[in-house]
């Protein structure tokens, strides 16, 4: 060990045994007092591996960024995702990761992603009629249902924008979301693998993941046979050509990418939303402020894709939400070889663990980081932010493909929900978390809504400000600005 090195505190195995009961219960309670006890960088001593648990933004910069190459995703979980997800960006490493998201990526350039408002737009259109009955009955209603359906509603139409039958869309929803739990669980819970096995699970899931796959085949190929022309995702995969051969991609890359997208495309979206109207149902200052900068940016009109940078605002509610809630509450790499960063010794073949929940409460980055204050994101407040200490969409060149769709898709969501409906929270229910592969609410959020008549726009701005006393961070770039 270099002599600067830093012994880093351990937590003993026997005392991550004894913690494993509420750890599978709510892993965020107790990892957050490991890091009370032991500072912000600890070694859990598990019995085949270390894992370094860290939420210090500097070494997520060394692990995501700076020495990135060192690091890949963890053999276990790429192939449990793998198994039901196939091959694709969220579940592959080296030269085949690269070549794909080089391939990928100019796809979802802000500039390429234009078209997609008006899809999205009209999927929220749809959902309105939902919304109204909800208002019109004073019905107390899970939030979260509803967002997971949105935003698959979404995610589903840009991918394919010709309609899909409705009973074969609900059928992907609902595999997708039966798969994802079985992932969850056998993840969390590895020795559920064989007991799955036994009681017919297994064979279950694998049944409807075969299912899932069909569907998903019959769109491309009706696509590949159709002549039409169309501009969606779909459209924009079957386009790309590897440089070398000049070849597309195969039905079944076709496939893993598609699944991959819709799988890494809604529920992430879905809870930051569902996180964001709990908290705007909590400050009445902040949804204020939210409404008249929609009433002057919009007027009584639907949010233009031109106008989507000057809802300032309504971006920084967002992103304050995620900081709060990221719905990617912790992710993890494999050091390939040893690898030290600020006194910190990392051993090939452990594992790293950055701690985003805790990165984006961690005093040290983050003035009051327990309060909502959205203007933390005002682009004078980002400035001196120290690099790495927001990371809801991951950071480095693995960095989420998806982050400008989904802030133009959240944008015109909360923009449409807020300026149409008053979202009041019912009293006296239990919030909780659940933090599985994204950071859901463990009993839903109940609400009910009311129809807002018009949105008055203020002369006298008198709207309550929200709290602006941030004091700037430390010396780095926003990332959304
Ligand atoms: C609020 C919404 C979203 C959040 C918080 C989010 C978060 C993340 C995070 C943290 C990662 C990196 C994981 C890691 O490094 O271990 C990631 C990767 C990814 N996300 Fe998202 N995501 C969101 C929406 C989307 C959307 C809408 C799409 C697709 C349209 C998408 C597609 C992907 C893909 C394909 C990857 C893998 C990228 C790669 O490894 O090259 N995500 N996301």
């Amino acid at each position: 060990m270099n002599s600067s090195s830093k012994t880093l505190p351990k937590v003993p195995r026997l005392k991550f045994l004894m913690s494993i009961p509420k750890l599978l219960k709510n892993p965020i309670e107790v990892f957050s007092g490991f890091f009370d006890k032991n500072g912000d960088t600890f070694i859990l001593d598990q019995s085949d591996m270390d894992v370094v648990f860290t939420q210090n933004a500097e070494l997520a910069e060394q692990v995501f960024q700076k020495n990135g190459r060192n690091y890949s995703k963890p053999d276990k979980q790429k192939k449990l995702l793998s198994e039901y997800l196939g091959k694709g960006l969220l579940t592959s490493d080296g030269e085949y990761w690269l070549k794909q998201r080089r391939l990928i990526q100019p796809g979802f350039k802000k500039q390429n992603l234009a078209h997609f408002t008006r899809l999205m737009q009209d999927k929220i259109d749809e959902f309105d009629e939902r919304l109204n009955n909800l208002a019109s009955s004073n019905e107390v209603f899970d939030i979260t249902h509803d967002f997971m359906a949105i935003t698959f509603n979404i995610i589903a139409s840009c991918i394919s924008s010709t309609k899909i039958e409705t009973e074969a869309l609900s059928r992907i929803e609902f595999i997708e979301v039966e798969i994802m739990e079985h992932i969850a669980k056998t993840g969390r819970l590895p020795f559920l693998k064989s007991w799955y096995k036994l009681n017919g699970e297994d064979k279950r899931i694998a049944e409807l993941s075969k299912e899932g796959d069909q569907i998903i085949y019959d769109l491309i190929d009706e696509r590949k046979a159709g002549k039409e022309a169309h501009n969606d995702i779909l459209n924009m995969l079957l386009n790309i050509r590897y440089e070398e051969t000049n070849e597309g991609f195969s039905r079944k890359q076709l496939l893993d990418e598609m699944k991959i997208l819709i799988t890494a495309g809604h529920e992430t979206t879905a809870n930051a939303l569902s996180w964001t109207l709990y908290l705007l149902a909590q400050h009445p200052e902040v949804e204020a402020r939210l409404l008249e900068e929609i009433a002057t940016v919009c007027g009584n009109d639907k949010p233009s894709l031109e106008q989507l940078p000057e809802l300032e605002y309504t971006k920084m509610v967002l992103q304050e939400g995620m900081r709060l809630y990221p719905p990617a509450w912790i992710t993890d790499r494999v050091a390939l070889e040893d690898d030290e960063t600020e006194g910190i010794k990392i051993s090939k073949g452990s594992t790293v663990a950055p701690f985003i929940y805790g990165i984006h409460r961690n005093p040290k980055y983050w003035d009051n980081p327990e309060q909502f204050i959205p203007t933390r994101f005002s682009k004078a407040n980002c400035k001196n932010r120290t690099k790495f200490s927001y990371l809801p969409f991951g950071g480095g060149p693995r960095l989420c493909i998806g982050n400008n769709f989904a802030m133009m898709e959240m944008q015109l969501i909360l923009v449409h929900f807020i300026r149409h409906y008053k979202w009041k929270l019912v009293a006296d229910q239990k919030i909780a978390y659940q933090p599985l592969i994204t950071l859901r609410p463990r009993y839903g959020i109940k609400m009910q809504i009311e129809k807002r008549e018009a949105l008055l726009i203020s002369n006298d701005n008198s709207f309550p400000k929200a709290n602006q006393s941030v004091k700037p961070q430390t010396d780095s770039k926003c990332p959304f600005h």
